[in-house]
């Protein structure tokens, strides 16, 4: 099989396509390479000088390009709802954005830092343009998981980590909620009756910032891909037409199985559940379910 490159992408002309994260690292390659083939692209992102910069940097590669800044900082429920009410149409959805392996902290709403950003946040995020998606035969929302989910437990008596923090821990914890959040999804919008595919990627070891501060950084320069090539997964996921609605891609777009606690239905249902209530965003289209 030859390897997916983002040549091969279909047109996206008269797509709506939001990138979380979109400054940097990963979400830029995605962001660029989606604009590259047409769609209107969202940089969402916290900082609006470096998601003004992102925005510029596309625009130099691709002169013309339908591109935009939204503000969104996913550790505040607040900007997350500012941001949803001024989206009027999205097709894609890439949950890119996320910290990792960073001591404990807290968002603004009070929950620990990576499991606030990296999932709450784009859960949120994901349920208020629920509606909107809907709208949109075909949409699509791809998440940004990671390998490390396979050591990530939730212990939902201990949400918040007050006991035990450990900073891989409370990252593999983040992209394994990345993961039951992708596949209960997809089985909620297929009961639903909603024409939507969830599926979550793994980028593998990519030379961003978050690998360059983190514990990885002697890695760095040894056998760490690049961001365009950290972005493939994410890409082929949200565009390719050979996707099927809950499948988990790695590096070079190839399928990946989730490990066996991604793959728990009733872990995965209480997570939504308490996701729900800590957020308050009730995905209303799956309210009879
Ligand atoms: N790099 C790897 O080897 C690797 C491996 C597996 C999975 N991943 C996943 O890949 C995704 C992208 O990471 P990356 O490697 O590209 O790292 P990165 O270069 O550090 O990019 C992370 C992005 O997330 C944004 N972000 C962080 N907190 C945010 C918040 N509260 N609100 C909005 N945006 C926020 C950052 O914005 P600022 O610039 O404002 O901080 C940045 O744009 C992450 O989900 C990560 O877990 C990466």
């Amino acid at each position: 099989m030859t390897t997916w490159t983002p040549a091969s992408m279909p047109d996206q002309t008269g797509k709506t396509a939001i990138v979380t994260g979109a400054n940097s690292g990963i979400g830029l390659p995605t962001a660029l390479e989606l604009a590259r083939h047409g769609a209107h692209v969202v940089v969402a992102a916290r900082d609006p000088e470096k998601g003004g910069e992102a925005v510029a940097r596309i625009l130099r590669e691709v002169p013309g390009a339908q591109v935009e800044y939204g503000r969104l900082d996913l550790a505040d429920l607040d900007s997350v709802r500012r941001f949803a009410e001024g989206v009027d149409k999205v097709d894609l959805l890439v949950n890119n954005a996320g910290i990792s392996m960073v001591p404990r902290r807290e968002t603004k709403d009070g929950f620990e830092l990576q499991f606030g950003t990296n999932h709450l946040g784009h859960f949120a995020l994901t349920g208020l343009l629920l509606p909107l998606l809907a709208a949109r035969p075909g949409a699509r929302v791809v998440t940004v998981s990671s390998d490390a989910h396979s050591v990530g437990r939730i212990d939902f008596d201990n949400l918040d980590l007050e006991r035990g923090y450990g900073r891989m821990s409370a990252y593999g914890r983040s992209k394994l909620a990345n993961l039951l959040f992708t596949l209960e999804l997809q089985r909620r919008a297929t009961k639903a009756g909603i024409d939507l595919k969830s599926m979550a990627t793994h980028p593998g070891m990519t030379a961003t910032r978050i690998v360059k501060l983190g514990p990885f950084q002697p890695l760095l320069g040894v056998f760490l891909q690049s961001a365009e090539a950290g972005a493939v997964p994410s890409l082929y996921a949200a565009t390719s037409p050979d996707v099927r609605g809950g499948e988990y891609f790695g590096p070079k777009a190839k399928v990946l199985e989730p490990s066996q606690a991604a793959r728990s239905e009733s872990t995965a249902a209480r997570l939504w559940d308490v996701s729900s209530e800590l957020t308050g965003v009730r995905f209303e289209k799956f309210a009879n379910l």
